[in-house]
């Protein structure tokens, strides 16, 4: 049995697509910011008297389509470690579930690191964070603390897809503010999503390749800490994936009539003086980048918008940890 907690992280250069389906290794990779605040506590107990796996997310069992995915990942674990036995997992998120909150992130690589813990195997971060990738590919940059990136790799079998840290989550103390605008559940998962965009946008392979050359960009951005870089270019992927979404067929649309509210608040912010810098992902809440001198007038542009139900305000964060008691 063991217990881990880890973090939600939002993409600075977004992950949309794969180059494996089966292996789910992304197609480019991704540079993510972890955050503390939003936290995913999975406890795992294997027990050679269970018949399946059975799992608990905030209090309710998981049934299908939700649980086959979730006991094929554990038969991933299992057949690394060499395990037979069957697990009993509770899960709890101190935040909303599949609304693009990165939910996936935190769930797959509390799981991943708890299920490992439990069973005895000894993995570093890096062979940790393939496992997560299996997940969900965000999941692999949860396990580290700070800026990760999430490297794509070139190797057929993906075991270097692997995620390594940036810098850690004390390097930069900017702040996060999530403005949730819907509680819903999203309509479409992110593998659909991602597979949807692959198959009928026109625009999908200039995205990848675009998304290619941000990376440097991105990295350097952050080591100089140039904050003004970092959140052009963290805008610009945010809104190049969109456009990768909307030109799918039927076109992906995740947002809502409060999402583009507060980007047209954020960018009112700049005009103002006011440095501050938006992200969304598959769903319709807006993630707003700002240093501490910058908060007060960004939580009052909120405040004026009609449709921000709630904004959860948070700071860099750490990696995924084991629980001991
Ligand atoms: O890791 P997944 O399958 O939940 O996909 C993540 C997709 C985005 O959140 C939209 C982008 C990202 O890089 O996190």
């Amino acid at each position: 049995m063991a217990t881990a907690i880890a973090h939600p992280n939002f993409a600075l250069i977004k992950y949309w697509g794969k180059a494996d389906s089966r292996l789910n290794v992304p197609a480019a990779g991704s540079i993510s910011l972890t955050v503390d605040k939003l936290t995913t506590k999975t406890t795992i107990n294997f027990n050679a008297h269970l018949k399946a796996d059975a799992v608990w997310l905030n209090g309710k069992q998981l049934e299908n389509p939700e649980l086959t995915r979730l006991r094929s990942f554990l038969d991933l674990i299992r057949e690394v470690a060499g395990e037979s036995r069957r697990a009993e997992v509770v899960s709890s998120n101190n935040f909303p579930n599949a609304a693009g909150v990165a939910s996936s992130s935190s769930g797959f690589a509390a799981l991943s690191l708890a299920a490992s813990s439990a069973i005895g195997l000894r993995l570093t971060s890096g062979e940790l964070s393939t496992i997560a990738r299996r997940g969900s590919g965000s999941a692999a940059r949860s396990i580290y603390g700070g800026f990760v990136e999430l490297v794509a790799g070139d190797r057929a079998d993906g075991r270097d897809s692997i995620a390594k840290p940036i810098a850690d989550e004390k390097f930069w103390p900017l702040s996060i503010l999530i403005a949730i605008t819907s509680f819903e559940f999203k309509k479409t998962g992110s593998t659909n999503g991602m597979n949807l965009t692959s198959e009928t946008s026109p625009y999908y392979s200039a995205w990848v390749e675009s998304t290619r050359q941000d990376l440097p960009e991105m990295r350097a951005a952050i080591e100089a800490r140039n904050f003004t870089k970092v959140g052009e270019l963290m805008e610009h992927s945010c809104l190049k994936m969109h456009g990768a979404m909307l030109s799918a067929r039927p076109g992906l649309i995740y947002w809502n009539a409060g999402t583009l509210e507060i980007i047209e608040a954020i960018k009112d912010l700049r005009k103002q003086g006011h440095e501050a810098y938006f992200t969304i992902d598959a769903g319709p809440q807006v993630k707003i980048l700002c240093r501490d001198l910058t908060k007060p007038a960004v939580l009052e542009a909120l405040d004026g918008c009609s449709k921000v139900a709630e904004i959860i305000d948070a700071k860099p964060g750490p990696g995924a940890f084991v629980l001991e008691d």
